[in-house]
């Protein structure tokens, strides 16, 4: 991996992108899931087809088209909720919507998604309605929490287009949440600083859908920055940029097109296991906690309460550790920690699920004499996606032979895509 392949390189990128996402659909287009219709539409496009559709909808051109992006977290899984540190970036996937002043007075939304093909009217600052489809409870969970901090949205009406895969664990809730919030910030002239909008989109999430998710998938989609990964520590929000810009590394995202019934109840659980490990410990948070203090207190804690803070404290440092592998272009080094961390997450952290570490292990097998980094399942786990760093020259080959030996075996059709790193929610058009 030393040539450098420029623009040449990039547009390569992105015919290989298509090409992939192409071949990896063709027998899925008889399966018709709701991730392998998806499309790979340039944000650009995106925008068109929503401004188009708010168009036909209200019979007007839309005021503002805003846009925010699904995210893949390369390492450092289940550490935010510990006040840890993670490695995202944002992808090239986005809830786009398109809005402008609506006729009636108050606070309200009157807003349709072709995404999931409803609509819905939110009056917004009563008890959100039991009615709402679950779409709208993120949308209006936002919208009360504006108007909480001080940002009334008004008479709004709006269409929502997306093509973040849905409950893939590529954070399209936390798109659709930030993409209502820079809705709102375009709507007002307003701008929220990035931790602030985060932490609200967070919130609403928490309090209106009842998710009790950490602050990664919000923070990513409002924050991120193109050619870049983000570090994030998730008790300050600090941030630092990493560049990702080696244009003869890609990243791969291998659906498994399955999700466990398991994943919402089994996050809470791992959550308070979380909590019982660190007040053990004594420590605010297991951020809080290295291996010594651990096995100082094997005995005194439960064998599960045990593995789950091991997975968090090495979880924790192979987000360090990555940051330093790639400053020093240290790919093995990366892909040990990728490998290391989906071992931890199978064994300690018990989240994933026979197909996902199938896609990993297809990928291990491959290797880097195949031009495979490393690879790892990504998001909350229990089914959802793998992350995989591969060789570009390489890439094609690699997601035929993963996606081939996937339908083979589980005879379920998964769905791959390449990213770069993408920009955060922004205003496409005002
Ligand atoms: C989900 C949550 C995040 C994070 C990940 C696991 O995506 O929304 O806050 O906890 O799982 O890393």
């Amino acid at each position: 991996m030393h040539r450098c392949l420029g623009s040449a390189g990039e547009k390569r990128h992105i015919a290989l992108n298509y090409l992939i996402e192409l071949s990896c659909n063709l027998d899925a287009a008889l399966l018709l899931s709701p991730a392998n219709m998806l499309s790979s539409a340039p944000l650009e496009r995106l925008a068109r087809e929503v401004r188009q559709s708010y168009a036909a909808r209200y019979g007007t051109d839309p005021t503002w088209v805003v846009a925010a992006p699904g995210r893949v977290n390369i390492i450092g899984e289940h550490t935010d909720y510990n006040d840890g540190f993670v490695m995202p970036m944002a992808i090239e996937r986005y809830v786009v919507v398109a809005a402008g002043p609506a006729k009636s007075t108050g606070n309200s939304l009157e807003v349709f998604s072709s995404a999931t093909e409803g609509d819905c009217t939110i009056p917004v600052g009563e008890q959100l309605s039991d009615n709402l489809p679950q779409w709208g409870i993120y949308v209006g969970g936002v919208l009360q929490e504006m108007l909480a901090a001080g940002y009334p949205c008004g008479p709004l009406q709006a269409a929502i287009h997306s093509n973040v895969p849905l409950g893939a664990g590529l954070s399209s809730s936390a798109a659709l949440e930030v993409a209502t919030a820079t809705m709102v910030e375009a709507a007002l002239g307003e701008s929220m600083d990035e931790p602030e909008k985060a932490k609200l989109c967070q919130r609403a999430e928490n309090v209106h859908v009842g998710m009790p998710c950490g602050i990664m998938d919000q923070f990513s989609s409002a924050a991120c920055q193109a050619d870049r990964l983000m570090q994030l520590d998730c008790r300050s929000l600090d941030t630092k940029q990493v560049p990702f810009t080696n244009p003869d590394v890609t990243v791969l995202i291998v659906n498994s097109n399955v999700k466990r019934e398991l994943a919402s109840s089994a996050y809470p659980i791992r959550r308070g296991q979380c909590e019982v490990a660190a007040k053990q410990l004594g420590v605010p948070a297991l951020r809080d906690a290295d291996m010594a203090a651990l096995n100082k207190m094997a005995d005194q804690l439960e064998k599960v309460v045990y593995r789950r803070a091991r997975h968090v404290i090495t979880e924790n440092a192979r987000v360090q550790d990555m940051a330093v592998a790639l400053e020093s272009n240290n790919w093995a080094l990366a892909g040990e920690l990728m490998y290391g961390s989906h071992d931890s997450l199978r064994d300690d952290y018990e989240v994933s699920c026979d197909e996902l570490n199938l896609l990993v292990d297809t990928a291990h097998q491959i290797g880097s004499g195949g031009g495979v980094i490393g690879s790892r399942l990504t998001g909350a786990g229990f089914g959802g996606c793998t992350v995989t760093l591969v060789e570009t020259d390489a890439v094609e080959d690699v997601a035929q032979r993963i996606t081939q030996t996937y339908k083979t075996t589980v005879g379920i059709e998964p769905t791959a895509f390449t990213t770069r790193p993408a920009e955060g929610a922004h205003i496409v058009e005002s």
